[in-house]
């Protein structure tokens, strides 16, 4: 939620590695975007309303020919607005009181209103809505020489959570960078420094970085980096090496990040499964979870905490959890479970689900569950991310960076990694070996069911054809597969904003049938779980509203095709494994209906794909 890029270097424009390192942040939000760049006549700033390629457009015209060589060092921002609406004024960068400094901010300035009233009383006068210019009129009004000590002067006095970065017209050469809450990432290249809030815009450039941790000031200049506490003691940060390069976060030929992501899930399961099945016990083997047997074993419920997409995995775990291991579980929007006092302890295993790691609902959830006592794991996809750092255990989904905001390949992930957790804590109980080997023998043919429904993309378009101008659609499905109905109503809300309903397939004739009309399609999810034959009961109530029904049906399920008008074949897998298998089918639909409908399907409106306010 909200993207930041700093650039240092000697004789290098900053121009271009900030705009690259913008448009690869735009995940992180598009409402404003803006720049700071220093050269020898000082600092100049430029900001722009809407997306980054109009801020690329206004700084072509204002820095033609070799204008934008001059300026070696810079800041840059992409906004998802909080404070103000999305003018030019609200946007970053925000100036101190005399307009020398500088500054960008992810986060939010929770006392800000008390900030801004104590600079307001010593003369300060603000130009924007924003919590953020208070902190650049704070930096100012601390620095008396020492730029360094006078963010941490300023930081200090913070409530709230912040990625920052600073540059200053009375220090030339500097940047001051720091972390608290909101991912700040440096990149040690041989001739620049690069700042950002994740790697994706650092790896065009080195693929050396620093994590700084919560706490952490670090000063770039030209010639090193030194990284200090908020109480200025020095502190020592190692440097990583980022295991995949510029290629995994390239459209690769794809016409949006959303269908490659989706069309990377056989690959991307493959490296979430690969090296964690014993298929000879038939279980898991997933060393990052650091627990014993015994410590599994006195697991008396599980807990499983998430927003959007990796709640709506969490809620099939659930299934998961009791199906294969007996333990009984609950999935929470995260938000909701952290402000509900929750009543967890010592026997309670703890799940935070996270593509990013680091929305700030799910880390507070993670919080407040590690201070109740409980086992806390977590299910991130983005290595060194906050929510896997705090919790210290859990399993990597290893899916590859996700760029598109809607969430696909993140999903099957989770509830493939789920799955294997689920089975790890059967094979401690009841589950036997056999059914165990059963199970991992099916989770590794994933990939390859999964392929099988990609092939049908073709067929699944000319389907989304004929419903691409509905207003308003239901999917429904029952058991482990009402959560997968929520997920696909979810995808096409996102991305083709058509109103969309997911419901227990038995609870749509309590209420919602009302709204069924011939212009309403009814996604009824069919593959062949516990259930299945009162599902295709509802198909037939909706029918007989005239509702037309889509069917996701598994392969050679004539009676199931039958009772529907469109049908998308799914290959048969075991229940446990059928959301992964039926989602597929529902993310193409989503992106299909989307693109026929003229959606900006990476970069839907409104929406951030890291949302690290609360
Ligand atoms: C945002 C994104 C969703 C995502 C959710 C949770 O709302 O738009 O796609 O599912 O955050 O993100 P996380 O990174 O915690 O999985």
């Amino acid at each position: 939620m909200c993207g930041i890029v700093g650039f240092s270097s000697k004789d290098t424009s900053a121009v271009g590695p900030l705009l690259n390192g913008l448009h690869r942040l735009e995940y992180r939000g598009y409402d404003s975007a803006g720049v700071a760049l220093e050269g020898a006549e000082g600092i100049k700033i430029y900001k722009q309303t809407g997306k980054v390629a109009k801020l690329d457009a206004l700084l072509k015209k204002a820095l033609p020919g070799d204008e934008a060589q001059k300026f070696t060092i810079g800041i840059a921002h992409t906004r998802w607005a909080t404070h103000g609406l999305p003018t030019v004024a609200n946007a970053h960068p925000h100036v101190s009181g005399d307009g020398s400094l500088a500054l960008v901010h992810n986060g939010i300035i929770e006392n800000h209103a008390a900030l801004r009233a104590g600079l307001e009383k010593r003369g300060a006068k603000f130009l924007s809505q924003t919590d953020t210019e208070v902190l650049a009129h704070l930096v100012g009004a601390f620095d008396k020489g020492d730029l360094f000590s006078a963010t941490c002067e300023a930081l200090r006095r913070v409530e709230g959570t912040y990625g920052v970065a600073l540059i200053s017209e009375k220090h030339p050469g500097e940047m001051i960078v720091a972390r608290k809450g909101s991912p700040l990432v440096i990149g040690v290249g041989e001739n620049e420094t690069v700042v950002a809030s994740d790697v994706s815009a650092i790896v065009a450039y080195t693929r050396q970085v620093i994590y700084l941790k919560d706490g952490d000031v670090a000063r770039i200049t030209p010639d090193g980096i030194e990284i200090r506490s908020l109480d200025f003691a020095s502190v020592s940060r190692e440097v990583q090496e980022v295991d995949w390069d510029i290629g995994s976060i390239e459209k690769g030929g794809y016409e949006h990040f959303m269908l490659k992501e989706i069309f990377e899930q056989p690959d991307a399961l493959q490296n979430t499964i690969r090296g964690r099945l014993d298929s000879r016990d038939g279980t898991a083997i997933l060393s990052g979870l650091n627990l014993t047997p015994r410590e599994l074993a006195a697991v008396r419920r599980i807990v499983v905490i998430g927003c959007g997409t990796s709640l709506h995995a969490g809620m099939v775990g659930k299934y998961l959890f009791e199906n294969l291991a007996d333990i009984p579980a609950s999935p929470e929007q995260a938000a909701e479970f952290r402000y509900s006092n929750p009543i967890v302890g010592p026997d309670d295993l703890v799940i935070a689900l996270s593509q990013s790691g680091e929305t700030a609902d799910t880390l507070a959830a993670v919080r407040e569950s590690i201070r109740k006592g409980a086992l806390v794991a977590s299910l991130c996809n983005v290595v060194g991310s906050t929510i896997a750092r705090e919790t210290g255990r859990g399993v990597y989904l290893h899916a590859g960076p996700e760029i598109s905001v809607a969430s696909t390949k993140a999903f099957t992930a989770q509830v493939m990694a789920l799955c294997m957790i689920a089975l790890k804590l059967g094979r401690t109980r009841r589950l036997s070996r056999e059914d165990g080997i059963q199970l991992a023998a099916e989770i590794e043919r994933i990939p390859e069911l999964i392929k099988a429904v990609l092939a049908q993309s073709k067929t699944i378009e000319q389907i989304a054809e004929k419903y691409a101008k509905a207003n308003d659609m239901f999917f429904i499905g029952r058991g482990i597969l009402y959560p997968t109905a929520l997920e696909g109503a979810l995808k096409i809300k996102e991305i083709a904003y058509v109103h969309a309903e997911g419901y227990q397939a038995a609870e749509l004739k309590h209420g919602p049938i009302a709204l069924l009309r011939e212009e309403t399609p009814v996604v009824a999810l069919l593959a062949d779980v516990p259930g299945k034959e009162k599902t295709l009961g509802n198909v037939q109530e909706c029918r007989a509203r005239r509702a037309p029904v889509i069917g996701i049906v598994t392969e050679g399920d004539a009676a199931a095709a039958a009772a529907v008008d469109d049908t998308i074949f799914i290959p048969r897998t075991l229940p446990s494994l059928s959301p992964i298998v039926t989602v597929v089918a529902l993310q193409l639909f989503a992106y299909h209906v989307a693109r026929l409908r003229g959606c900006e399907i990476d970069q839907p409106r409104n929406l951030a794909k890291s949302v690290t306010v609360e």
